[in-house]
């Protein structure tokens, strides 16, 4: 028997491997090849709050304003604390983030953070460097890699809890692999989104995974959508990080004005959620919004990915120090309920990641908040699988290889609806329409066994549903969230959480 199952091959599924006993075996499932993942695409750095002029309660009171007041405080201290000794420890073994020339670590700023608490590698290639640090140290490990699969579904038993997933190759070749253990770290789902800033295939496989093994999804309205994507609305580039504005850079509209001069006291480097509609509020205004870099020292220095992009798809601009920008769909914050260390209400599964809602983040995820989870949560959920003895039995129920059928065409026209009723934007009556639609297809769906190709479809249509439910629940304004029939904060709806589950009314 396989010992651990991991699904998802980015940070958090690497930090866990890492930090998982030896002589556990793991065989991981991934949909593309090993090294395609958003996380490798991370620019703008982890945060790290453990130093002189820095420390945890500050980042903690940063990550629940910026979230909009709706995170978990315990639980952003809780993630916080562990980050320190956590990052210390790659440090120590060998995980190298900028220095100055005086050898002394380089903080840098980002949006809604107090003060300077975000560590780079090679400047603007964090995730890269640390997708590569965790790969060296893994090496020598034994791990069964099955890229190309994707997992359709986690064998689960009232008496055992996860005991195993039914995988899939591109062929349609289904095969049942058995572990003690289960772990999700299959990221968002803002691939459902265009532009998006990263990795474009994450449709929240994960989440149904999760929905359909009976553990329930909370939060899925929170989608966080970046201001500055290189490009403009037709076509991006992926990313230009917040860290350039950090390090000077400004948004400007076609007339050249600051356009985050009077939308909020922190300018530029207000939280993301106000920054990235104040630029989709230009662009409907007809204004193309371009990211000033004149203030900016050493930009192809000290951001040489970005600067190669820029140079490469906008090279008059760059000239110019100016290049173009638009707001895209970067990071969800929806997911499966989940503790810090992954835990979920069935045993053996653990989210970690993006794909898990541990409410670390609330209504909008501060800047950097994201490799730290992913490492923390990975990290806490290797100790206690560690600590854990399952061992697992009983039989197999083959029906779990069918799955509604959803017509592609229907699923397409679905997702272009869906772009438009859950974008920077929402009203609750454009919210039902689509939601009435989406649900009478899936109640009128037949069930089939299924391809990867028809899986797919049913997650995208799965998540873009349970985006609807929370999205037409949530009857305020929050973080993300923006309902225009609900323009303000209801602080009685603050600690609501919209949950989802596969059970009664909910579908
Ligand atoms: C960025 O570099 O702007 C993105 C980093 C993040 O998502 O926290």
């Amino acid at each position: 028997m396989n010992d651990v199952i991991v699904i998802g091959s980015g940070l958090s599924a690497l930090s866990f491997i890492y930090a998982l006993d030896e002589n556990k075996k793991v065989i991981l499932f991934t949909k593309d090849k090993i090294d395609d993942h958003n996380s490798r695409l991370a620019q703008g750095g982890i945060c790290y709050s453990f130093h002189e002029g820095d420390h945890g309660e500050s980042h903690a009171g940063d990550t629940y304003e910026a979230g909009a007041r709706m995170g978990d405080r315990d639980v952003i201290r809780k993630m916080i604390g562990k980050s320190h000794s956590l990052i210390k420890r790659y440090m120590d073994d060998g995980m190298s983030f900028d220095r100055n020339m005086e050898n002394e670590l380089v903080y840098g700023l980002e949006g809604a953070h107090s003060t300077p608490r975000i560590l780079h590698a090679g400047g603007d290639r964090t995730g890269k460097m640390m997708t590569e640090f965790f790969l060296k140290r893994l090496e020598k490990r034994h791990i069964e890699v099955h890229s190309e699969h994707t997992v359709i579904d986690i064998i689960t038993d009232a008496e055992n809890g996860a005991r195993g997933v039914i995988a899939m190759d591109y062929n349609g070749n289904a095969r049942q692999y058995f572990s003690d253990s289960v772990i999700l770290a299959t990221g968002g789902y803002s691939g459902l989104f265009t532009p998006n800033s990263g990795a474009s295939k994450t449709m929240g496989t994960g989440h149904i995974l999760a929905l359909r093994s009976g553990v329930r999804l909370r939060h899925m309205e929170m989608v966080q959508f970046h201001p500055t994507l290189l490009g403009t609305e037709d076509r991006t580039y992926g990313l230009v990080s917040e860290a350039v504005r950090g390090a000077g850079a400004v948004i400007v509209n076609d007339s050249g004005e600051r356009i985050m001069e009077y939308a909020h006291p922190m300018k530029d480097l207000a939280p993301r959620d106000v920054t990235s509609l104040e630029v989709y509020r230009q662009e409907r205004a007809g204004c193309r919004c371009r990211l000033d870099i004149s203030g900016v020292q050493n930009f192809k220095g000290n951001f040489p990915a970005i600067y190669k992009a820029a140079k490469k798809h906008f090279p008059g601009a760059l000239r110019n120090l100016r290049i173009p920008v638009t707001a895209g769909a970067h990071y969800t914050m929806g997911g499966v309920i989940a503790d810090t260390d992954g835990k979920t209400s069935i045993p053996g599964l653990r989210v970690i990641g993006e794909a898990a809602s541990t409410n670390f983040h609330g209504a909008n995820r501060l800047a950097s908040n994201s490799l730290l989870e992913a490492v923390v949560t990975g990290n806490e959920a290797a100790l206690a699988v560690n600590e854990t003895e399952r061992h697992v039995h009983g039989t197999i129920d083959p029906a779990r290889l069918r799955v509604p059928y959803i017509d592609p065409e229907v699923c397409d026209g679905i997702k272009t609806e869906a772009k438009e009723t859950i974008g920077f934007t929402r009203s609750g009556g454009e919210l039902k329409l689509l939601l009435n639609k989406v649900r009478m297809h899936l109640e009128g769906a037949e069930s089939s066994h299924t391809d990867i190709a028809g899986w797919h479809r049913y997650c995208e249509i799965m998540t873009i549903y349970s985006m609807l439910h929370g999205c037409l629940h949530r009857r305020e304004t929050r973080g993300c969230h923006n309902r225009k029939d609900f323009p303000d904060n209801d602080e009685k709806l603050r600690n609501t959480e919209i949950q989802i589950g596969m059970e009664g009314e909910d579908l």
